[in-house]
């Protein structure tokens, strides 16, 4: 008789942004398998070209999704999903969950209607993040502020490096200029990492919205019966890095493993 048995959810960020997602999806599945996957070598993603971006995070998603064998793909990276869901859909034979900035809770909860979004240079431009506003936040505000300095800061404070407070104050500054914003969406995987320090450098309180627990609710969905966890699960890399490793570890990785991109 066969045995069937279904691969881990494969989780994939440029680097550690898609931890937070991981922290989410543990919490949601707490026995499911996970494996992790990361283009670190060429992180960060927030300001490279969409020409240069899609065939890279297709090359590399196809080279974890063949050696993982992975029964989903979460896209745990809003930079990446805003641009290359459909051509990843496209191209693999599992179901690819995307990350895509939360502004329609956001909308949900503001009161003054006025939001702020909070993400790389990347994806606070897409036409995909622009639908989304037209779509869900028509009758908002909603001030775009590009933060890719906190991507660096989040790589850090994983790597047990101290955070720059000075950066994280800079990088809010813009979200603080209107008195009325209520509720801030943290639309990169890489900040509710840095969410203590956020909080902390604000002059007032605010919502913080991220997509984790509404991306583990969807995995929960498309993948009722996600195979039980090995422990540690595999991970891959795109280049040897111990600061890395040792992040991936805390998180209950194995070793990764280096994926050969062409
Ligand atoms: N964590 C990624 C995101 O959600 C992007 C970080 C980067 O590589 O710029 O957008």
């Amino acid at each position: 008789m066969a045995i069937l048995t279904a691969g881990p959810i494969l989780v994939f960020d440029s680097g550690v942004g898609g931890l937070s997602v991981v922290g989410a999806l543990r919490r949601r599945l707490p026995e499911a398998s996970l494996a992790y996957a990361c283009d670190n070598a060429m992180m960060p993603y927030g300001r490279r070209e969409d020409s240069w971006l899609i065939p890279r995070i297709l090359a590399v998603c196809e080279a974890a999704f063949a050696v993982s064998d992975c029964s989903a793909l979460v896209l745990a990276c809003n930079t990446a999903s805003t641009l290359a869901l459909a051509p990843l859909r496209a191209s693999l034979s599992v179901p690819v969950i995307g990350t895509v900035p939360a502004i329609k809770p956001a909308a949900r909860l503001s009161q003054s209607r006025h939001i702020g979004l909070l993400a790389t240079s990347a994806t606070i431009s897409r036409p995909y993040t622009l639908q989304l506003i037209h779509d869900f936040a028509a009758d908002c505000r909603v001030t775009r502020v590009a933060a890719d300095a906190l991507v660096v800061q989040a790589e850090r404070w994983l790597a047990g490096e101290s955070v720059d407070a000075a950066v994280i104050r800079d990088a809010l500054a813009p979200l603080w200029i209107e008195p009325d914003l209520d509720v801030v969406v943290l639309g990169c995987t890489h900040f509710p990492l840095l969410k203590d320090f956020l909080v902390d450098a604000s002059p007032k309180g605010v919502n913080w919205i991220d997509s984790g627990e509404a991306i583990a609710r969807r995995v929960a969905e498309v993948v009722p019966n996600a195979s039980r966890g090995l422990v540690p699960g595999a991970s891959f890399v795109t280049g040897y890095d111990a600061r890395l490793t040792a992040s991936l570890a805390a998180y209950g990785f194995a070793e990764p493993r280096r994926l050969n991109i062409n």
